[in-house]
């Protein structure tokens, strides 16, 4: 189309459907870019009926790691032209199903490295020196004198950490880990794990879930770990075969696991995951630093303006596989 002398260039407003309340600035930026922009107000997820109801009109979707983005919902959204999540990883969306339909996604990249690592370090930490078990029994009333064999952890320096993934939160655990005197090795996808494994006394995971990393860690992986090491997971639950964990926690065949993620997230009420011995289970707070939910809200926000304006998403899921 010609444009007519003079005239100013202006993207028609699209409505766009975020999933959740968002601290940051994102949803603002999104109403100042001109386009209709519906917050979901609940303070837990849409239930999928609400979820295709919110899209049915949409042009752009800001999907959570707690909604499920199928080829159902694509469908149930005609006009859907972008998916941004807000979050690293996309398991959470079917992306073949995009890619057929020529619908970009979008996800926070880069933006979580840090607060990722730190919570790993975090657990690595807490795990190691029993300290919430301690605390509690500090304000328990346990604390009945200086016991030299109470509250025995591990020592970090000499250790062995085993990372799981390549990738840039893998390597910012690495770094973090290094001054400690911990001595690194990493495992990628084309590594033999049942091989490395031996050898760790801190296993962490860093990889994405994907059909090719589903139960990585399974009863063969387990029975492979030493008998005191600690296995941290800070990715997504699916990783791991929750149910071998559970079982080797309790037959003490590993020495402990710190966990952000689980499978299902929540647990549901009941879950042995709550009982297992020698865990500590945090809510999937990896990414929860004020700064880094802004950041990922603006990483959204960015990809959703890039893709309504019929620019590349600049940080885009990758290919589907
Ligand atoms: C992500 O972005 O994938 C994280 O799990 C969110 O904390």
């Amino acid at each position: 189309m010609a444009r007519a002398p003079g005239a100013v260039w202006c993207r028609a407003m699209s409505r766009i459907f975020v999933a959740r309340r968002l601290p940051g600035p994102a949803i603002d930026r999104l109403r100042e870019a001109g386009h209709e922009v519906e917050v979901y107000p609940g303070e837990l997820p849409p239930s999928r009926d609400e979820l295709l109801a919110g899209v049915a009109e949409a042009e752009g979707l800001l999907s959570l790691l707690t909604d499920r983005v199928d080829g159902e919902l694509m469908d149930a959204a005609p006009n859907l032209e972008a998916i941004a999540n807000f979050a690293v990883g996309c398991d959470n969306i079917d992306l073949a199903a995009a890619a057929e339909r020529g619908i970009p996604v979008g996800v926070a990249a880069h933006v979580l490295t840090d607060a990722t690592a730190d919570l790993t370090m975090a657990l690595l930490l807490a795990a190691s020196r029993n300290i919430v078990t301690s605390e509690h029994d500090a304000h328990a009333g346990r604390w009945k004198t200086w016991e030299p064999e109470g509250w025995l952890g591990r020592d970090l320096r000499g250790a062995q950490m085993l990372v799981v993934g390549r990738g840039r939160i893998g390597q910012a655990v690495a770094e973090r880990a290094a001054p400690f005197g911990i001595e690194v090795t990493f495992a990628g996808r084309d590594d033999d794990l049942l091989a490395l494994l031996p050898e760790a006394d801190i296993v962490t995971l860093h990889c994405p879930l994907t059909d090719q990393t589903r139960h990585l860690i399974d009863t063969a992986a387990l029975e492979a770990m030493k008998p005191d090491s600690l296995l941290i997971n800070t990715t997504r639950g699916g990783v791991v075969d929750q149910a071998a964990l559970i079982a080797a926690l309790e037959a003490g065949t590993i020495g402990g696991a710190a966990l952000d993620v689980t499978d299902p997230e929540p647990p549901a009420e009941g879950d042995p995951i709550f009982t297992a011995p020698n865990l500590l289970l945090v809510p999937h707070i990896g990414s929860a630093t004020a700064a880094t939910r802004a950041a990922m809200g603006n990483s959204a926000a960015d990809n959703l303006l890039a893709a309504l304006d019929g620019r590349p998403m600049p940080t885009p899921a990758p290919a589907p596989s």
